[in-house]
């Protein structure tokens, strides 16, 4: 069964006429129908979780609007996707725009916003021309502009395009970029529900997240929840990357187990290859060992494995790949990406990639190991925004989970060392 990927391989499926074909633009039509708070309680019902990372129910986010507050509202879709490992957004705005412009009229309906920013990241030019001609194409149907679908209802759709920083997805950082400032995390409380863009009430979702939305007005709140596992809803797209044959974009129920994904559906590792390492959810999520991938991947799951589904981009790391030199891969993108605003993150990031550079590139020393898990640990919890989290979670994952390769890497470098007698000598 396909939802959001249904049309994925249709020819010209971003046209409008080629989406109404495929059954777009019913559902809009269906919920204009409904009062909005019905919309919000299919949403609810359908435990539809926030798509972009961190799960957070879309519904009840949605409920969290201030009810007496006269600012106008506006719903901002996060399409930054800049997680490492990560790449399903793309596929949703390259192949079906007009999906994603219909979970938008249904938000928008339902929690009464009249302006819609599409952040979208800089290196997805194309994406970004797609989306701005499905626009204009709805436009000129009446679908979007002043009536939305003829009903005195105003919906613009704006898309934003950022600058290639990572931090900008954050949706804090995403609000002041947005604004035109510096893309900087905000302190939270208060919440983009409470007080996001311009100080208004705003939603924040990510693209997967309001693509479902018309599913979930299609199936009707119960039914999508039954396709998914228990408080998690229906179906998502996994991104499956690295040591496999056939890395892709896959659209799975929720749930669904982290082994087949693997195996039957990316069709396993190359011949003669040993399984080593696999990320589950995006880079920052903690690595899983060869024994604890038979799990099913959904946000509860993870967490009670110790990791994160996150994103859901699956990296598959196998006996031909040092998991050191990956993680110090890792550790630079997250030096260069922290934003500087806080001590812990800035300093920290850049500490742990100097010494996991200086491993790979000299050999180690016997208390690398503890002073990069001491360093990651003293990040988290002291940083402004997840980043930090995001960038130390790997390296205790990594540390703690293989201690062989960093101690091949410690040995070589303490043998290389002069012994103090030899530079005695030399003195
Ligand atoms: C460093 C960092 C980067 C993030 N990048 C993205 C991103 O590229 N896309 C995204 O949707 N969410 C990203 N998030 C999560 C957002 O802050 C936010 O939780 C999400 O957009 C909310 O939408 P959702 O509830 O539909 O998932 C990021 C978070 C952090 C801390």
């Amino acid at each position: 069964m396909k939802l959001v990927s249904k049309n994925f391989d249709v020819p010209d499926s971003h046209k409008l006429a080629v989406c109404e074909q495929n059954g777009g633009y019913t559902r809009i039509r269906k919920a204009l129908e409904m009062e909005p708070q019905t919309i919000i309680d299919e949403v609810i019902a359908a435990n539809l979780r926030g798509l972009g990372g961190a799960g957070f129910p879309a519904g009840r986010k949605w409920s969290f609007l201030p009810k007496d507050n006269p600012k106008p509202r506006y719903l901002v879709v996060n399409a930054d996707e800049g997680e490492p490992g990560t790449c399903k957004d793309k596929y949703i705005m390259t192949n079906d725009p007009h999906l994603l412009l219909e979970g938008i009229m249904i938000a928008s309906w339902a929690i009464n916003s009249h302006t819609c920013f599409i952040y979208i990241r800089g290196e997805y030019v194309k994406q970004a021309k797609i989306l701005e001609a499905a626009i204009a194409e709805a436009k000129a149907a009446g679908y979007l502009g002043d009536k939305m679908f003829g009903k005195d209802f105003p919906l613009e759709v704006v898309v934003h395009r950022g600058a290639g920083a990572y931090i900008c997805g954050e949706e804090t950082s995403l609000l002041n970029s947005l604004e035109g400032k510096r893309g900087w995390p905000r302190l939270k409380p208060p919440f983009p529900a409470v007080e996001g863009y311009l100080a208004c009430p705003t939603i924040v979702n990510n693209v997967e997240t309001i693509s479902y939305v018309p599913w979930v007005i299609e199936l009707g709140g119960e039914k999508f929840a039954s396709l998914g596992s228990e408080r998690n809803g229906g179906m998502r797209l996994y991104s499956v990357s690295g040591c496999v044959k056939k890395p892709g974009v896959y659209e799975l129920p929720l749930g669904t187990n982290l082994k087949d994904i693997i195996f039957e559906h990316a069709g396993g590792l190359f011949e003669g290859r040993r399984l080593k390492a696999v990320i589950p959810g995006g880079s920052s999520s903690p690595v899983l060992t060869p024994d604890e991938i038979d799990l099913p991947m959904d946000f509860d799951s993870l967490a009670a494995a110790g990791s994160m589904l996150g994103s859901a981009g699956i990296i598959v790391l196998d006996d031909t790949i040092n998991l050191v030199e990956a993680l110090a891969v890792l550790a630079r993108f997250y030096a260069h990406e922290s934003c500087g605003q806080c001590t812990p993150c800035r300093e920290g990031t850049g500490w742990m990639r100097k010494i996991l550079d200086r491993i790979v590139a000299e050999g180690g020393r016997s208390v690398d190991p503890a002073n990069l898990e001491r360093i990651a640990k003293n990040i988290i919890g002291n940083s402004i925004c997840p980043l930090g989290e995001a960038a130390s979670l790997p390296v205790i994952g990594f540390a703690a989970k293989f201690p062989e390769e960093f101690a091949e890497y410690v040995a070589r470098g303490e043998t290389a060392k002069p012994s103090t007698t030899a530079v005695a000598a030399v003195i």
